[in-house]
């Protein structure tokens, strides 16, 4: 078995395992609405096995950079259609990132300039990039009790948005120090009701935005990602093998499609990250690992023989190369990214990073 074995998931049958990571690229128009330069992006990188959107804003309060998609306003769902529909006529599949950034935010994105929302009032070390520049995190305000059923439904209305813009399953965001993962991990959730305190009770948010979610989809047309040893966004936990492992045997009740690990980096480890790596969970999920972070294809194919990983998400190498699947299969050289054009502008290191077969005409 390697990344060209073809691998059912959930409801799809997928023609590889080389999965487009969620990557932010801060070019969606006016309105937090899908371009037709998104759209020509998308469609190019058609071939992977699946294609997880960029994280996409569930509602204006969950946002938290600019120029992010949204997908909570019928102009986003319309932008987002052109999207889907071109990965479908490329023979491709599509997911959306369901997101909510919590207290990843600054007060110039969210409605009426209020404070942005948190389990606790804590705020990010460092600064964040606004529509005026670089801005210090502010400390966010803490979500009421009778507020948290609110944030479940945006997600549930941004699944069924998601629905309707025609993309086919949806994976919810909770890795990387957003709105979720701050409820799951102690460093951000200080709370004293029944989601905070316990595992069981910091874990209830994501199980409820996961079964409200697989409400609109159905369980196989659903992923989730977390990041169990990531300090990305000042995030920590006491016990991340206790609190992560937790969740994962809660989310075999669900019967996902995949469960989206991210390996433990070195800048996590520099900062007092806790390493727990996918193979940590192989013998608690009962579903599809898909692993991630500095995979290539030789490593890839070593996690999936190995049995450690089903599928295998790429992020940079997709940014860079619109063909990775078919260069994977010819062993083929790839095309370097470049971090200065990941966020923001147009299509310059977003459409125009060239495929083989663009190469050898030229
Ligand atoms: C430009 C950029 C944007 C990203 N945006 C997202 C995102 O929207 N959602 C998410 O879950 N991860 C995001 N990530 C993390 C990637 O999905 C992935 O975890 C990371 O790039 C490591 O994989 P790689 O080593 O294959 O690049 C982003 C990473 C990069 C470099």
């Amino acid at each position: 078995m390697d990344l060209f074995t073809p691998i059912q998931l959930g409801y799809y049958t997928l023609p590889n395992r080389v999965i487009m990571a969620p990557l932010t690229r801060c070019r969606a128009g006016a309105g937090n609405v899908p371009t037709a330069l998104n759209v020509n992006y998308y469609a190019q990188r058609a071939s992977a096995g699946l294609i997880i959107s960029e994280a996409s804003q569930v509602s204006q309060q969950g946002m938290g950079y600019p120029a992010t998609p949204g997908i909570h306003s019928s102009e986003q769902i319309a932008g987002w259609k052109l999207v889907t529909e071109a990965v479908h006529q490329q023979g491709g599949r599509i997911f959306l990132q369901l997101w909510h950034v919590g207290r990843s935010s600054h007060s110039s994105f969210q409605p009426g300039g209020a404070l942005p929302v948190a389990p606790s009032a804590i705020a990010i070390d460092g600064e964040l990039l606004t529509y005026e520049g670089m801005k210090p995190y502010e400390t966010p305000r803490a979500l009421e009790r009778h507020e948290i059923s609110g944030i479940v439904e945006q997600f549930r209305q941004g699944a069924e948005n998601a629905l309707e813009a025609g993309f086919d399953g949806v994976e919810i965001h909770g890795a990387n120090g957003y709105l979720l993962d701050q409820f799951l991990r102690d460093g951000a959730n200080k709370r004293t009701d029944d989601y905070g305190g316990s595992i069981e009770n910091r874990a209830r948010l994501h199980l409820e935005v996961t079964e409200a979610v697989v409400g609109v989809w159905g369980n196989n047309r659903v992923g989730i990602r977390l990041s169990p040893s990531s300090t990305f966004n000042s995030m920590s936990d006491s016990n991340p093998e206790a609190t992560f492992g937790y969740v994962v045997e809660q989310l075999n009740h669900f019967d996902l499609a995949y469960l989206h690990l991210l390996e433990p980096s070195e800048s996590d480890l520099r900062h007092g990250g806790q390493a727990v790596p996918t193979a940590y969970f192989r013998p608690i999920y009962q579903g599809n690992l898909m692993a991630n972070w500095d995979y290539d294809q030789a490593k890839a194919n070593a996690a999936i023989a190995s049995g450690n990983a089903d599928l295998i998400s790429f992020g940079k190498a997709f940014i860079a190369n619109p063909d990775l699947p078919e260069r994977f299969k010819l062993n083929a050289p790839l095309n370097p990214p470049n971090p200065d054009t990941f966020y923001g502008g147009g299509e310059q290191g977003y459409t125009d990073y060239p495929t083989l077969k663009e190469l050898q005409l030229a």
